[in-house]
């Protein structure tokens, strides 16, 4: 059988598990199996996921954990996650911890623009573009008014609308450059409905309008979408204490400790390599909020690093200095988020994630989930500059091992009491088990 397929999509879900597992697997019956055995037993409720998606099978699991004792602006946040990553939740509550009995964390959204763009071609002379854009400003922002209805009803809508001439970059460029409040929206549904319209609007008023010749009139709209660089939707979040709060360890002072986590991300503002692991550290924290909440992960990675290379290196999120004897730690970030519409009113999980947050608006979301990035990196180099990263990573990671080798329960609760005194690595594991069986 060819594993080529025509109208896929159109076949039930049981001739698509049919066609895949036989297809594809050297044991049909137990992929099926497999596969059958991770649908909810609830049948709505997986109806509801394989209504998310084209071709759903079944459900992709990664463990929602929560990390609590975050004291954001005098405020007490227990923080869902949802990630795969061994470490990434210890080292959160291990931060939120330390920091809740120094004052805890503060966050202050800065903006909340997101931006999105008509990309156009115009051949033609770039003042009469001008004149005419002058001219038509209002009725193409008009031209929205029942898309955007609803969202000025509660705040938002379209703020700016510009003309940009791009024709530095690429002959005939030129972009309507918008910028949108969306409220608690992510808004990228509203942005781009806008959008659409306004590229409508644009070529009909361009063939209407007298001053242009021809070719003028002829305007080619190349595409209307949102911009997820959001340079203006950004949220600051910092810790701070006298520098004798910070922990000694028997090798550093905490003056000495202090200093070397500030070398540590001078490092990361300076040099790619380790500005890159660095930030993934800080996405550790961020992405796993950014899921449980439902957002959209994929977004705010990549305006994250777009922002980390806004000087024109690809830099450091996060910040460390010390000021009249206080240590001082921080990072600014751009995070398009959403609390309403998306995922948070469909997926229950979200659902509860939210009400876990004390349903927080987008603002409030903005700050919680930049702490949880900023906290998360704090951990990473506490580690990485004292004990180093394996000795808390491998202890996280010691039932994954465990799971591996195939561990009895009872080999894993005597594996738990041994590595708490003894490194863990693979072999080390192997040596414990075979003793131990
Ligand atoms: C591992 O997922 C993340 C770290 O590498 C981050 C860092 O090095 O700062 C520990």
């Amino acid at each position: 059988m060819s594993k080529k397929i025509e109208g896929f999509s159109k076949f039930s879900k049981a001739e698509k598990i049919e066609w895949v597992t036989q297809l594809h697997f050297d044991n049909p019956e137990n992929a099926k199996k497999l596969i059958s055995g991770y649908s909810h037993s609830n049948p709505s409720i997986q109806k509801l996921h394989d209504e998310f998606v084209e071709n759903s099978l079944t459900n992709f699991y990664l463990p929602l954990g929560v990390a609590p004792n975050f004291l954001i602006n005098g405020i007490n946040y227990t923080i869902p996650m949802a990630i795969e990553e061994s470490s990434v939740i210890a080292a959160a509550s291990k931060s939120a911890k330390f920091w809740a009995s120094r004052g805890g964390f503060k966050a202050n959204v800065i903006g909340t623009e997101k931006i999105g763009h008509v990309h156009f071609l115009f051949k033609g002379n770039t003042e009469k573009l001008n004149l005419f854009f002058k001219t038509k400003k209002q009725s193409l922002l008009e031209s929205t008014s029942s898309i955007t209805e609803n969202m000025r009803n509660r705040g938002g809508g379209i703020k700016r609308i510009i003309l940009l001439d791009k024709t530095d970059l690429m002959e005939e460029y030129f972009q309507l450059h918008l910028t949108f409040e969306t409220v608690d929206s992510m808004g990228a549904n509203f942005i781009n409905s806008c959008l659409e319209q306004i590229a409508k609007t644009l070529q009909s008023a361009a063939l209407e309008y007298d001053d242009f010749n021809e070719e003028e009139k002829q305007i080619e709209v190349v595409m209307s979408i949102l911009s997820n660089y959001v340079p203006g939707c950004i949220v600051h979040a910092s810790v701070s204490c006298p520098i004798e709060q910070l922990e000694e360890t028997k090798d550093l002072s905490s003056q000495a400790f202090a200093e070397k986590f500030i070398k540590a991300v001078e490092v990361a503002q300076k040099e790619t390599y380790r500005a890159v692991t660095h930030n993934k550290g800080i996405m550790n924290g961020i992405d796993a909020v950014v899921m449980a909440t439902g957002n959209d992960f994929r977004a705010v990675e990549a305006a994250a690093h777009a922002y980390a290379s806004k000087d024109g290196i690809y830099s450091s999120l996060s910040n460390a200095y010390i000021e009249d004897n206080y240590f001082f730690f921080e990072i600014k970030l751009p995070l398009a988020l959403g609390t309403v519409g998306g995922l948070t009113q469909l997926h229950p999980l979200v659902k509860w994630s939210m009400e876990l947050l004390g349903n927080p608006n987008s603002r409030t979301l903005m700050e919680v989930i930049a702490v949880a990035g900023l906290a998360q990196n704090f951990a990473a180099i506490q580690s990485l500059v004292t004990s180093g990263i394996q000795r808390g990573h491998m202890k996280m990671h010691l039932l994954n091992i465990l799971n591996q080798k195939k561990a009895t329960e009872d080999q894993k609760e005597k594996a738990i009491v041994y590595f708490k005194t003894n490194t863990v690595s693979h072999s080390s594991v192997s040596d414990f088990l075979k003793s131990n069986s």
